[in-house]
């Protein structure tokens, strides 16, 4: 199967007062038609920077290296300039993000702003189709008694239901692609539930690709069907979410799985956290960025950086130690053959 979109090396890097600095560095994966992608990792991975290059909607001073590509249907987009890319936002790849109050208007009553991202790329339906349209959608999505709600602020609404607006926005202009940065972050646990089922019925019902990014591997292993692993602005590991969780490689994801808080867990010293803290993402670090904190690193970890590495089919890792693991392997398949 075809991806619908590919990152390839993508670079990042961040200017200041006649500094450069990277920010993200060799990020290359594919998203394929109807799965649903997630990217884990903690928080300042450089999660939302990858997100928002794709969209070529980053802060000020963070800049592309040309060699980087983002492809869609097989095309780069030009992610160098902003009017063409504009075509491409919403109406192919959408983005909703962790706080919906401050991406809503607060003084536009929020069906008045869905029918807004509606008309930035269907100009010429007539007001009342795309009303009904809005209507129907809205049902669909969960919001009861939608024509009441259609005329409501923002405020009048429970972040959940803010939340399904903005998930409104963005599939009012029928997607293929939805980028869901932390949508669940700011909810209650139920709601975080709901909005997870409800972007899982979009996916299969309009054969949606979902880009999901959370700080929170809990929320991946019923949600995704393959995860890439993040840290300090790389790919640490990239495998199908069943993979990740019976077969880790890196130590950084073995760290994540053993801090997720199980319910048969028996009592709380079997949960583990990472002891230290990551480098900041904006800096150079020698060697490998999760040496200082690894519990299982060799002398030439601090030393060396290691590349992102294929360890079998559909996984990925960038760590010497699964490399010294297959060597060993064939070693010992050559010695007893
Ligand atoms: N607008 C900005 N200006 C300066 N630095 C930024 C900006 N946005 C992000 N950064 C830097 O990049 C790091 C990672 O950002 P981000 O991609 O938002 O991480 P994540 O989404 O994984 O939490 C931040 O911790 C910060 O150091
Ligand atoms: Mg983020």
């Amino acid at each position: 199967m075809k991806p619908l979109l590919e990152i390839k090396n993508l670079h990042l890097k961040y200017h200041r007062d006649g500094t450069t600095k990277k920010a993200l560095s060799d990020i290359s994966f594919s998203l394929y038609p109807g799965e649903i992608l997630g990217i884990v990792g903690e928080s300042g991975s450089g999660k939302s920077l990858t997100a928002k290059s794709i969209l070529s909607l980053l802060p000020p001073h963070f800049t592309i290296d040309n060699e980087s590509r983002v492809e869609y249907l097989g095309k780069a987009l030009p992610l160098n300039n902003q009017k063409q890319m504009r075509v491409y936002r919403g109406r192919e790849i959408s983005m909703i993000f962790q706080d919906p109050m401050s991406c809503l208007n607060p003084t536009m009553k929020v069906g008045k702003q869905i029918l807004e991202a509606f008309y930035t790329h269907n100009k010429k339906v007539p007001l009342k189709a795309a009303n009904e349209k809005i209507l129907r959608l809205l049902d669909s999505i969960g919001i009861p008694d939608p024509s009441l709600r259609y005329h409501q602020y923002p405020h009048q609404l429970s972040g959940g239901m803010r939340q399904r607006i903005m998930i409104a926005i963005c599939m009012i202009v029928d997607p293929k692609i939805l980028i869901a940065d932390e949508p669940t972050t700011a909810l209650d646990a139920t709601i975080q539930i709901q909005i997870l089922q409800l972007l899982k019925d979009l996916q299969k019902s309009s054969d949606l690709s979902i880009l999901f990014i959370t700080h929170n591997l809990g929320l991946i292993a019923n949600f995704c069907d393959r995860v890439i692993v993040m840290y300090n602005g790389k790919i640490v590991e990239l495998a199908d979410v069943v993979t990740l969780f019976k077969n880790p490689q890196h130590p950084y994801t073995k760290k994540l799985l053993r801090s997720i808080p199980y319910l048969h867990l028996k009592n709380l010293k079997e949960l583990s956290y990472i002891e230290g803290s990551p480098p900041p993402l904006l800096g150079d670090v020698i060697g490998c960025s999760f040496a200082p904190r690894c519990t299982v690193k060799k002398p030439k970890c601090a030393l060396l950086a290691p590349p992102l590495i294929q360890i079998s089919k559909n996984h990925m890792c960038r760590c010497i130690l699964p490399q010294k693991i297959k060597a060993e392997e064939t070693s010992y398949e050559k010695a007893s053959s």
